[in-house]
């Protein structure tokens, strides 16, 4: 897949980039910017007398740090038209005989030398979004000394089943009365609308009803662009209390630990997820490797992290499903780069009976199995029939509403689901953050 996007898609991205509120937010993001600031300042050496490349620079903060911790020569390399704001910034800060701006996109920009530290804030919704890191790896590729470092260094995606009731409540609910009018036309549309496109919002911790799970994680050193083009996990969540489950939030933490191996990531999801608990490898935290001295930093920006702009990202259920102290939810998320838009992502969920039923190609055959020992609607208790029984009652509810919307040409995800209940021994159910960039981008980075 083509590491870059359509001439039209970039020019509407990098036109959102050209906003100065959307700059005032990142760098106002603390927990962001001390995080990149923090590991800079404190790992001063790996700085002292190097040369750096500021992957999308923006207003130039990052390479500042960089400059200022005394790196030979910076390359700030900024598409977006901020690209002269960051200049005028860096002559004003007087480093203009160590930060070079370059105004053009990385994939294009030739540089006179190879360097020895990429260091870039690529990071948008749910990590992925934006699909920024394709370009850091593009510029690893072409620009990095063979024992350069990348900074962040790695990244994991973490999801976790949610409670949303307050978020419903103030959302859909409010539609049912207005002033004492029915405004069920009005509900349905913004239903559907949350089925096909994830919400963006802080949740706390009270919210998480599950222990969170890894659902990917990248060495930015060794990582191939195969790997964000589109990738699935098989998640098992044990759920921790008696709730609603409305869906699954989806956030992300990114390291500066550069002097970590690869083989720190060849656990699987689970013992990785252990060790990090166990605080192998330190959370929110600065902390000293005992091998190398290198002051580690995590920028996380999970519910229990100090809020970022970032927020939680949540793909949304068709209906709540109930669950109980102690069920286990087996899931399959999958993340697949949108073919018209490569800056998205599809993102999809399917709550299965459990993982014996995972190989795709062998859902033909078990949908018949399946259907005899689950009828739809079945009442055995498993998440997926709680759920599916949920989504038909809630169809039934709605469907003669449904009905009277005939001017609807997109039909609610809801009721795609209900029907495909029928014929699948999953439930699927796709969610993709289709906001243009520019709304992603006044709202978050
Ligand atoms: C998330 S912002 C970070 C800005 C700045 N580094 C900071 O930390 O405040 C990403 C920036 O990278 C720029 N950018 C994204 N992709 C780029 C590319 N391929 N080439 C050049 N600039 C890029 C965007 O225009 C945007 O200004």
């Amino acid at each position: 897949m083509a590491s870059s996007n359509t001439p039209a898609v970039n020019e509407e991205y990098f036109k959102s980039y050209a906003d100065l509120e959307v700059h005032a937010l990142m760098i106002k993001d603390k927990p962001r910017t001390d995080a990149y600031r923090d590991f800079i300042q404190k790992n001063s050496d790996l700085f002292k007398g190097k040369v750096v490349l500021d992957v999308g620079a923006g207003s130039g903060i990052l390479s500042l740090f960089a400059a200022q911790a005394g790196a030979k020569k910076v390359y700030a390399i900024e598409a977006s038209s901020m690209a002269s704001v960051c200049e005028e910034i860096v002559k004003v800060n007087k480093y203009e005989n160590v930060i070079l701006v370059y105004q053009e996109m990385m994939e294009e920009v030739e540089l006179p030398e190879k360097v020895d530290v990429i260091i870039s804030e690529w990071m948008g919704f749910y990590l992925l979004h934006e699909s920024m890191l394709t370009s850091v790896i593009v510029a690893r590729d072409k620009w990095l000394k063979e024992d350069g470092i990348l900074l962040p260094s790695h990244a994991g995606m973490y999801a976790c089943p949610v409670n949303m009731t307050d978020y419903c409540n103030e959302k859909f609910n409010y539609w049912e009365n207005v002033y004492g009018f029915d405004f069920s036309p009005f509900l349905m549309r913004s239903l559907s609308a949350q089925m096909q496109q994830p919400a963006v919002a802080h949740l706390n911790e009270n919210q998480l009803l599950s222990d969170r799970e890894l659902v990917a994680r990248f060495d930015l050193k060794t990582m191939t662009m195969s790997e964000i083009e589109d990738f699935e996990e098989q998640i098992k969540f044990t759920i921790k209390k008696n709730s609603d489950l409305h869906g699954f939030a989806v956030w992300f933490d990114v390291r500066f630990t550069p002097d970590l191996g690869t083989d720190q990531y060849g656990l699987t999801s689970r013992e990785l997820s252990k060790s990090l608990e166990n605080g192998q490898v330190d959370t929110n935290t600065t902390n000293s490797s005992s091998t190398t001295g290198m002051n580690h930093i995590t920028l996380g920006t999970s519910p229990t992290d100090p809020e970022t702009h970032w927020k939680q990202t949540v793909c949304f259920l068709p209906a709540a499903l109930q669950v109980n102290k102690s069920d286990n939810i087996f899931c399959r998320l999958r993340f697949s780069q949108d073919e018209s838009n490569l800056r998205h992502y599809n993102i999809s969920m399917e709550i299965m009976e459990d993982f014996s039923s995972s190989s795709e190609s062998d859902l033909d055959e078990e949908e018949e199995e399946d259907t005899e020992s689950h009828p739809v609607p079945c009442d055995c208790g498993a998440s997926r029939c709680t759920l599916i029984r949920a989504i038909m009652e809630k169809y039934d509810a709605e469907q003669n509403e449904l009905e009277m919307e005939a001017e609807f040409t997109d039909v609610s995800a809801e009721v795609q689901a209900a029907q495909a209940m029928n014929d699948s021994s999953c439930l699927d159910m796709d969610n993709s953050l289709k906001d243009d960039s520019t709304s992603a981008e006044k709202d978050e980075s």
